[in-house]
């Protein structure tokens, strides 16, 4: 028989791939979702794409009660935990909101999932543990700090998971830059109002929505002197939770892991791929550097690929391409 596999946060942007990618591997999932940051017709793309019903649960984690009926009635083999609130700015003008969620639901998760006996959980963590390094790429045995309150609640995730004992089964997956959206260009990042991350920005500008990418420094030192990240298509992230989930299965035994390609790409190298994929140059200026940016993140992805047999295999143009087929596809709906 399948396990049964609860997704918390799963119709967000990684959610909703990850569901595709645990459907794939042969898990049943069921999602637990405000919604707070994702659209109500997630669940119905899910359902085209899949051709099956999706089963999905409106709740809070701030909320134990919720989380302790989701293990009274369903029998649940494994968690994986997205559900989250993600922008760093945000989270200088309100750190109390992000812990409560990040922190609090946490813990209210992993009382529930104590109380119905499940003890193999999936972390969604962010290379922002590693804080402002000049170690490139950078290793899982780097020392973590915070330089955000986001960034603190990320920490404290996993500073929380490590205190469990030892029959607990916890992948910690430290996420890169995830970018791109699914083939079938049903489902894709959809941030509201003014994207503070590069490529829903590029974007935006691709649409016409907005009027021009702001590249924040050409002054850093690399190559072009723009700022180097390590994305990685969030398909090739999903796929990272399934793989993870079958070596908790399989093992029982906990890891730690970066989820990147192990290769940088410049600011200007991703404006580059995403103008080749909408099919026009995309215009930028250049801007003053963004405060607490670092020149160049990336990740050393050796230990994914020993432990879980995770390798990212698509490329930038990979990545450019989908999401340029997701948002203008939205733009066509909206206009049919
Ligand atoms: P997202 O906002 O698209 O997804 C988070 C989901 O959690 C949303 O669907 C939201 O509605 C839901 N949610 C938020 N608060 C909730 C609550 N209190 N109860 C129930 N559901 C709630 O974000 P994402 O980009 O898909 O990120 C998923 C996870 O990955 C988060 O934990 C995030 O911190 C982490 N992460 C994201 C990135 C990134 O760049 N996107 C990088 C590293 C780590
Ligand atoms: C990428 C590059 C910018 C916007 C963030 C979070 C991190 C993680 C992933 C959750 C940088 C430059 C950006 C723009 C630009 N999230 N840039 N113009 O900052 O690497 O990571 O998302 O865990 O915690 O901090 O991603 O996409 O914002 O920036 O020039 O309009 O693009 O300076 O070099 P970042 P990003």
């Amino acid at each position: 028989m399948a396990e049964t596999i609860l997704l918390t946060g799963g119709a967000g942007y990684i959610g909703s791939h990850t569901y595709l990618a645990l459907r794939e591997a042969g898990f049943d999932v069921l999602i637990l979702d405000n919604f707070v940051n994702a659209k109500a017709d997630v669940p119905a793309r899910l359902e085209r794409i899949t051709g099956a019903p999706v089963a999905v649960l409106r709740g809070d984690v701030r909320d134990p009660d919720t989380l302790k009926a989701v293990f009274r009635d369903h029998r649940i083999d494994g968690v994986v935990h997205f559900a989250a609130l993600k922008a760093v700015g945000e989270s200088m003008d309100m750190p109390i909101d992000y812990m409560q969620t990040n922190i609090g639901g946490l813990l209210n998760l992993l009382k529930a999932m104590e109380e119905g006996g499940c003890r193999r959980l999936v972390f969604s963590s962010s290379a922002t543990v590693y804080g402002d390094t000049r170690v490139q790429p950078i290793p899982e045995d780097h020392p973590r700090t915070a330089t955000s309150p986001y960034a603190f609640t990320k920490l404290a995730g996993e500073q929380i998971l490590e205190q469990l004992t030892a029959d607990w089964a916890v992948g910690i997956l430290r996420y890169f830059n995830p970018v791109g959206a699914h083939r079938s260009a049903l489902i894709g990042e959809d941030p509201a109002g003014h994207p503070n991350n590069l490529v829903p920005y590029v974007a935006k500008v691709a649409t016409g929505e907005l009027e021009e990418i702001q590249v924040f420094g050409d002054d850093y030192d690399t190559p072009d002197g723009t700022g180097i990240r390590d994305y990685i298509h969030v398909e090739d992230l999903a796929q990272g939770h399934a793989l993870s989930l079958r070596a908790l299965i399989e093992t029982g035994m906990g890891h730690t892991v970066n989820l990147g390609t192990g290769q940088g790409s410049t600011v200007l190298q991703v404006i580059e791929a995403y103008s080749a994929a909408c099919g026009r140059a995309l215009p930028y200026r250049i801007a003053p550097r963004r405060a607490g940016d670092v020149a160049v993140l990336t990740a050393r992805p050796e230990q994914a690929r020993d432990l879980l047999g995770f390798q990212a295999t698509r490329t930038l143009d990979d990545m450019c391409r989908s999401s340029w087929a997701w948002v203008s596809g939205q733009i066509r709906n909206a206009t049919d």
